[in-house]
């Protein structure tokens, strides 16, 4: 008799969505390569993201506006690769699905189709919600993006908090109420005051992810190279360096310079 090999449980939108139901925070963080996101995916972290940042801390950027789709599937089909269990979302870059909805929906199912991914995120509210409706008419599942939307930056003028005032708040509270009516699986709300991101998260039904958005939300996301340590130039109020990788590889580079200069490396055991 042959033993089927269970596998580790993949999360899916409806894993997310019962994890709101029972209180439990969702787990959130980016990842852009193979080998990064195997060690991620075997932490037990719930969502992995092939943010668009890639365009800032793998291809050095200012903004993530140069990215291209064909750059977004070769970062997302090499996190697929690496990943059982966590759900990959894969944002959709900037002018691949603002223009027209016909576009978006052709470049939605190039991104899964090529990838292999499990979810797609979009940036915005009520301007984009005839590409949402449309790509979600397709069977993709969408993760919508509000609050600072990085795409929409050279509108903004800057990265400051978003929806301080009162009109801006209202307008975001109600283009969230409006993603979940067209059916996206979440939204991640990205630096607004905590107590805006809590009544949203109160009042939707699926998951709020946050980043700067406080503790009353879903789930929490963050850039890995942030989080790490890798990146030191960036030390937003809502970052949390988790460890300091900049100087681990600094030190490790280092050291083998010094290997190498001082005829250390290789050593006999070292060669053949
Ligand atoms: O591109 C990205 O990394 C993101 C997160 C900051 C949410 O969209």
């Amino acid at each position: 008799m042959s033993v089927a090999k269970e596998g580790p449980k993949k999360i899916t939108t409806h894993v997310l969505s019962e994890m709101k139901m029972k209180g439990e925070k969702i787990a959130m963080l980016t990842a852009y390569d193979y080998s990064i996101a195997k060690i991620v995916d075997k932490t037990g972290l719930d969502v992995i993201l092939v943010g668009d940042s890639a365009a800032n801390v793998m291809a050095g950027w200012e903004t993530t506006l140069p990215i291209t789709l064909d750059q977004m599937i070769y970062h997302a089909a090499s996190v697929v690769r690496a990943v059982k269990r966590a759900m990959v979302v894969v944002d959709m870059p900037f002018g691949t699905y603002q223009g027209n909805s016909k576009e978006a929906v052709a470049s939605a199912i190039r991104m899964m189709k090529e990838t292999g991914a499990d979810a797609l995120k979009l940036e915005g509210g009520q301007e984009i919600l005839e590409s949402v409706k449309r790509i979600l008419s397709a069977g993709i599942p969408i993760m919508g993006h509000l609050g600072l939307t990085p795409q929409s930056i050279h509108k903004f003028g800057t990265y400051a908090v978003r929806a301080k005032q009162e009109d801006e708040a209202k307008k975001l509270v109600e283009e969230a109420h409006l993603l979940q009516e067209a059916g996206v699986f979440g939204i991640v709300l990205e630096k607004v005051p905590a107590v805006l991101a809590e009544k949203v998260a109160k009042e939707l039904t699926i998951p709020i992810i946050g980043i700067g958005a406080g503790g009353g939300v879903d789930g929490q996301v963050l850039v890995i190279h942030d989080m790490l340590g890798i990146n030191q130039d960036f030390s937003p109020r809502f970052l949390r360096r988790y460890h300091n990788l900049y100087a681990e590889i600094t030190g490790a580079v280092g050291n083998y310079i010094e290997d190498v200069k001082s005829h250390d490396f290789p050593n006999e055991r070292e060669q053949y």
